[in-house]
């Protein structure tokens, strides 16, 4: 059976400028919110995404370190902003601004959420390469040219 429209697979996602791409997550990254839009635009049900770890949505081209910083970030209490390359169900992908910070209950920590907006071309070529050479000096996976 086929799962997804294969015409889509590596295709591009444009997040429409309207809209917003809303999570939460417990503190250990698993999904216990996710609006429409997230499931529009990453092409899971919602049931497919709540108690699944954040990383469902990891695309390949995104270097560790970005998320290292995310995560020390928000666990010191502060918002991380960043920029994020997001893999969609049928393997297309989709560019983010991320916005993530934690949601407090009577002052105590309880969730953290991520609210997402699209972002400009020259936006996302300028981390293309940035996020190709930080995975390149990192010894991440990296893209090969292949001479035959
Ligand atoms: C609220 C929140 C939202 C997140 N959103 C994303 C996301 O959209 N894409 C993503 O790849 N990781 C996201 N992460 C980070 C993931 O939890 C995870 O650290 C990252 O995907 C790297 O995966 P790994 O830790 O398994 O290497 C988010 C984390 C939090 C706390």
């Amino acid at each position: 059976m086929i799962e997804y429209n294969e015409s889509e697979f590596l295709v591009e996602t444009e997040v429409p400028e309207d809209e917003l791409i809303i999570s939460r997550t417990n503190l250990k990254g698993n999904i216990t919110y996710a609006n429409e839009t997230f499931c529009v635009i990453s092409g899971y049900h919602e049931e497919d995404l709540l108690g699944k770890p954040h990383n469902i949505v990891r695309h390949p081209d995104m270097p560790s370190a970005a998320f290292e910083d995310l995560w020390s970030t928000i666990k010191s209490g502060k918002q991380w902003v960043g920029i994020v390359k997001n893999m969609r169900k049928d393997k297309g992908f989709y560019w983010v601004k991320a916005i993530v910070s934690g949601v407090y209950k009577n002052g105590e920590l309880v969730e953290y959420k991520s609210l997402r907006t699209p972002i400009s071309y020259e936006t996302k070529l300028k981390y293309q390469r940035l996020y190709d050479k930080m995975r390149s000096e990192n010894n991440e996976r990296t893209r090969k040219v292949i001479y035959e």
